[in-house]
């Protein structure tokens, strides 16, 4: 071999042994940053050095399912930077509470005809045009709409009821859609606007026990990453808000596979999950910054969701280690129970 190319050789190990530990290096310090953050690198960059909620004051958000948990937090974390909202589910009192402990955390910069409760059950779809009207009439405008209102389940695949997919699609799916569509015609005519909907990390991923939700958020998914190429270059955002496990009343709340049944097991202080405030702020600089799509959970889920959406094969294996009970576990902090705990698996 000439001294040429040896010389050659030399150098391309060097700079391939460089390439291969820098690709190296990045993949470790990648894995360790999500072990140590509760949400997508993207939305911990904008948590860090993005645009504040404080960006929005004075912009008008409408949030459905306002009157506790994630739509009542995400509230919360507007309403502190005098963002102007419109707060909607089906109970009066709680969205008057929700409402009072907004003005509280604005400190004067909203008064009361700033926040607009307006109490509705979403699966009417027949009432969709007058609220929406009404909060037009009464703000002149409507910047974004936050669909968050929805209920999860509990249920073994083939025990669930037909009545339940259906109720379960008119809630999380068809409510969603059909106040988005009065959204998008508002925003067209105006130029701009930010339609966002609280989906779920079951949305990215499949989740056992729990098919038609999972179902209903994946079919999110699909209308709104259509809605958002059809929208580019529109200044009209899209944005996909993917918790995972988070402390609500979303458990208790949570359908089964029986028609008119709810799961009625509480989260509990010990579970590991989010706190409502935690995820309230998340989606609020989610917002702000006006990402695409953004997840939150608490360790081991952003490695876990990177890893099935990246690498999907080691994730497969990951799974078949863990088993459906075991992604349950992580996901409810328990065992699943069927029937409040009359039917073990
Ligand atoms: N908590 C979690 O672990 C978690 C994880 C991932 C995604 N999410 C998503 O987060 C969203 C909010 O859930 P959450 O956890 O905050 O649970 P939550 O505390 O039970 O809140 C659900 C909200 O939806 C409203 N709602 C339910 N049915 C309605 C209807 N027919 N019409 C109008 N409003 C209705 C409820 O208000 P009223 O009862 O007053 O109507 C309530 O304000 C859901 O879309 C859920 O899929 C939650």
């Amino acid at each position: 071999m000439s001294s040429v190319s040896k010389i050659f050789e030399k150098y391309t190990m060097t700079v391939l042994e460089t390439i291969g530990a820098g690709v190296l290096t990045y993949g470790v310090l990648h894995l360790l940053a999500l072990c140590l953050v509760d949400c997508d690198l993207e939305l911990t960059f904008y948590s860090l050095f993005g645009k504040s909620p404080r960006k929005l004051k004075g912009k008008v958000v409408f949030i459905t399912g306002a009157s506790s948990g994630i739509g009542e937090h995400t509230a919360k974390a507007l309403a502190k930077h005098g963002v102007r909202l419109v707060l909607t589910a089906r109970r009066p009192n709680e969205l008057e509470r929700v409402k009072t402990e907004c003005l509280q955390l604005a400190k004067n910069q909203l008064g009361d005809k700033d926040i607009l409760v307006i109490p509705f059950d979403i699966t009417d779809l027949s009432l969709h045009k007058g609220v929406f009207q009404q909060a037009l009439s009464h703000f002149g405008t409507i910047d974004i709409l936050v669909n968050n209102a929805g209920r999860s389940q509990r249920a073994l695949f083939e025990h669930i009821d037909m009545a339940v997919d259906k109720q379960m699609f008119e809630l999380n799916v068809f409510a969603v859609v059909n106040l988005t569509r009065l959204a998008v015609k508002h925003f067209n005519e105006k130029g701009a606007g930010h339609v966002a909907v609280v989906s779920s990390l079951a949305g990215v991923f499949g989740v056992p026990y729990s098919a038609t939700y999972t179902a209903t958020k994946h079919a999110i998914h699909g209308y709104f990453d259509g809605l958002r190429i059809e929208k580019m270059g529109q200044n009209i955002a899209v944005t996909l808000l993917c918790p995972g496990p988070t402390f609500t009343n979303f458990l208790q709340e949570s359908f089964t596979e029986k028609d008119g049944q709810k799961y009625g097991i509480p989260a509990e202080r010990k579970d590991r999950r989010m706190t409502g405030e935690r995820c309230g702020q998340l989606c609020a600089i989610a917002l702000a910054n006006r990402t695409q799509e953004s997840w939150m959970g608490l360790f081991p889920l952003m490695p876990f969701v990177y890893t099935a959406v990246y690498f999907p094969t080691v994730s497969k294996i990951a799974l078949r280690l863990l088993g459906p009970r075991g992604l349950f576990k992580m996901r409810d902090s328990k065992d699943i129970q069927f029937d409040q705990g009359k039917q073990k698996l």
